[in-house]
């Protein structure tokens, strides 16, 4: 039986999740349409089959604001129940308002402090754990946390490089503090680690449309405003940095490998996720996977996962479950909960 809490913190439950993914569906047959590629290479490279693609005039925060609502009628809650909402995003409707203050706005949680997090696919779980501090010191009670990308805005269409890897959707959970006599509450967060390395930058990123290189029609031309990644070396980093998250947060926690019922991993690469299962001595049976439906989708990933493993029974009440992420910084996180 894992311990209710050794990390110092008040218990904090995920109470309830919610996901949304745009209808639109962009397989990979679709692509070798439009770039030199062929399913079977974006297959049995990358596990990806499909991904969704918003509609035309859909932001990130019109994603994030049916998966916010989903959250919380999972969590039976209203808006006016919200006190701070953060969304984890590297795709935001603008530069500001922040996204979060336009979900404020959609949702009508006219109570909440809003805020974005800026740390790519390491986002949704940099930002949850962001929220239990929040929490934790008595400052805030109930916390909308949202992972949610158009990363098809980011795209260049004729890179085959990148544009077979991602898609668009949005993932929300309800965090609350619980009562002291809780200890055994569902959803409780046992412990999370956070990462950074910024010397790495350069190998996954948007260089230009921002401050260091202003959107100008040569800069556009020349397709700085979208993702640029050294993939092989970025797949490196990113087994070696999971692996060590997933051990320290279970260490932390008092627990083993042998203790995790699911892992819920950042969906990057079916490959990136059998060789953290090999390495940490999980079988491939206890690991989530649904990026063959959606390809990366960033900080929307694991938020997305969780409510699919959530609501499909893949985790139970009483399961130990481990979300780890890794992405652009390079930033890493990885979050022990009992659900
Ligand atoms: O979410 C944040 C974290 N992101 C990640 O963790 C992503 C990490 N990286 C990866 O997942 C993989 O590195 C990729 C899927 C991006 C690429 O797979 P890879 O096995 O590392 O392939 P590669 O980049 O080394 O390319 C191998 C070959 C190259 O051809 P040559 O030079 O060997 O002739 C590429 O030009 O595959 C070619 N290639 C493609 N061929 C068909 C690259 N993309 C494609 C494509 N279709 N879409």
């Amino acid at each position: 039986m894992p311990p209710p809490n050794n990390n110092h913190f008040c218990t904090c439950s995920i109470i309830g999740t919610g996901s949304y993914v745009p209808d639109r569906v962009l397989t990979n047959d679709d692509l070798s349409k439009i770039v030199d590629t062929n399913d079977e290479w974006i297959t049995t490279r990358t596990g990806i089959k499909e991904r969704r693609i918003a509609a035309e005039g859909q932001a990130t925060s019109d994603m994030a604001s049916e998966a916010a609502r989903r959250a919380l009628a999972a969590a039976g809650i209203t808006a006016a129940d919200i006190d701070l909402i953060i969304v984890a995003t590297v795709t935001p409707d603008m530069f500001f308002p922040s996204t979060a203050c336009i979900v404020q706005k959609k949702i009508e949680a006219w109570n909440a402090v809003c805020f974005d997090i800026s740390a790519a696919c390491s986002g949704f779980l940099y930002a949850l754990q962001t929220a239990r501090h929040y929490i934790n010191t008595g400052n805030r009670k109930t916390a909308l946390i949202i992972g949610a990308e158009k990363l098809s805005s980011l795209i260049n269409w004729k890179d085959r490089n990148t544009c077979v890897l991602f898609g668009d959707g949005a993932g929300a959970v309800v965090v609350q503090r619980m009562d002291d006599d809780a200890k055994e509450a569902p959803g409780r967060i046992l412990s999370a680690v956070m990462g950074c390395d910024g010397s790495l930058t350069d190998l996954l990123k948007v260089p230009g449309g921002a401050s260091a290189i202003p959107v100008t029609p040569e800069n556009v031309d020349q397709r700085l405003n979208t993702i640029h990644m050294e993939g092989r070396e970025t797949f490196k980093h990113a087994v070696t940095r999971m692996c060590q998250a997933s051990e320290q947060a279970l260490s932390m926690a008092g627990l083993t490998a042998a203790d995790i019922k699911m892992v819920i991993p950042h969906q990057a690469n079916l490959r990136i996720i059998s060789a953290i299962a090999e390495r940490l001595g999980i079988p491939e049976e206890r690991t989530f996977v649904n990026l063959q439906k959606y390809g990366n989708t960033s900080a929307a990933t694991i938020p997305v996962a969780l409510d699919e493993a959530n609501r499909s029974g893949a985790i139970q009440r009483g399961d130990v479950v481990l979300l780890v992420a890794f992405g652009g910084g390079f930033t890493w996180a990885s979050t022990v909960l009992v659900w």
